[in-house]
């Protein structure tokens, strides 16, 4: 396997200069054995099966001792959270089946084999950078596999039953701006009753016929150009979120008295935002409204890193220092697959382990 630094500068569009985003290329043994053995595994269940996770275990360590010591170099700055992101690619296709002519019904993915493998794939690429999957109690009726998708209108081709509002989440084609995950509450450790946000998201494309891409907006640069008076404000309790949208009927709440940024002893820092989502509270000190102000207009005027998702690659994004947006969706065919992995620093509410289901 290689790890083709110049291949990213290439590939994708964007400031690199930081070098926040990395990228894996696994070479064909690499990929064939990935695949032979999350083939196997998915015979005795997709992520939602009990056992799943050593037997995602035992795959990601035949498949680390391939790795050379630059590439777990890599995997270890991912897994101690120094990157923004970190992209795999090179691997097999997932199904030689043709696309569609339209999506098929959200039950009907969400059961397929195929999409089974890919959510396996994406826990093994997960496991290698010492993060495990999980789902909310709150989100995705407690599924680790989130199919994103437009099920609810807003993309740029009106649906078949296009509704006259649609929803603002990822099972919609509403472009949405730049946002960590959800829950807002707090980051790597619960607090008051709620589990953190997810500290990485995995992502891959069932389909993507347009080659319509992800945005990954790093945040390390934005924080250097605010300044510390402006960072520090923005680790104050002066902020409030909505409720968002892909969470359970009933479940799930708006947020009032929440930061932007904490200060954690592993990260360093750690980021919760949300473009549409998050604002100042009336009650806030001029200049936290000020700084609050200044982080979104470089938010805004940031220039993303872009990544086109196929089924040969899956994208892990750090939800704690990295944010991910995306335009309205152009095609309707368009069909990612995420999964939301918790790292060796989190502290969630569990209610069980395999598969881990936390408290939202
Ligand atoms: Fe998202």
């Amino acid at each position: 396997m290689e790890f083709l630094e110049d291949d990213i500068k290439i590939d994708i569009a964007g400031n690199l200069k930081d070098s926040e985003v990395k990228k894996i290329n696994l070479n064909q043994q690499q990929a064939n054995l990935l695949q032979r053995l999350v083939n196997d595994a998915v015979n005795s269940g997709g992520p939602q099966a009990n056992g799943t996770k050593s037997r995602v275990a035992a795959i990601a360590t035949s498949l680390k001792v391939t790795f050379n010591p630059d590439q777990v170099k890599l995997l270890n700055n991912y897994s101690d959270g120094r990157v923004s992101a970190l992209i795999f690619d090179g691997l097999c296709e997932i199904s030689n089946e043709p696309l569609p002519d339209r999506l098929p019904a959200l039950a009907s993915i969400e059961k397929s084999m195929d999409t089974l493998r890919m959510g396996i794939r994406s826990q093994v690429l997960m496991k290698l950078v010492d993060h495990k999957a999980f789902a909310y109690d709150i989100d995705n009726e407690s599924k680790i596999i989130r199919v994103v998708a437009n099920y609810k209108g807003g993309g740029d081709a009106p649906l078949e039953q296009e509704p006259e509002i649609a929803e603002l989440s990822s099972h919609s084609g509403l472009a949405l701006g730049p946002h960590t995950e959800a829950p807002y509450w707090c980051t790597v450790k619960a607090a008051k009753g709620h589990s953190p946000a997810p500290c990485s998201l995995t992502l891959s494309a069932m389909w993507n016929p347009l080659n319509e891409p992800t945005s990954i907006i790093p945040i390390p640069t934005i924080l250097d150009g605010l300044g510390v008076e402006a960072c520090l404000a923005l680790t104050s309790p002066w902020f409030q979120f909505t409720r968002s949208d892909s969470f359970v009927q009933g479940l799930g709440e708006d947020g009032r008295n929440v930061s932007v940024l904490e200060y954690d002893d592993n990260y360093g820092f750690a980021l919760k935002f949300n473009a549409y989502r998050f604002s100042v509270m009336q009650e806030a000190p001029e200049h936290v409204a000020k700084a609050f102000e200044a982080f979104c207009d470089a938010v805004a005027n940031s220039a993303p890193v872009q990544h086109v998702l196929t089924q040969k690659s899956v994208l892990i994004i750090n939800n704690v220092r990295a944010l991910h947006c995306r335009d309205v969706v152009k095609d309707n065919g368009r069909a990612l697959i995420r999964l939301f992995g918790y790292s060796k620093y989190a502290e969630p509410i569990i209610f069980s382990e395999d598969p881990l289901l936390v408290r939202g």
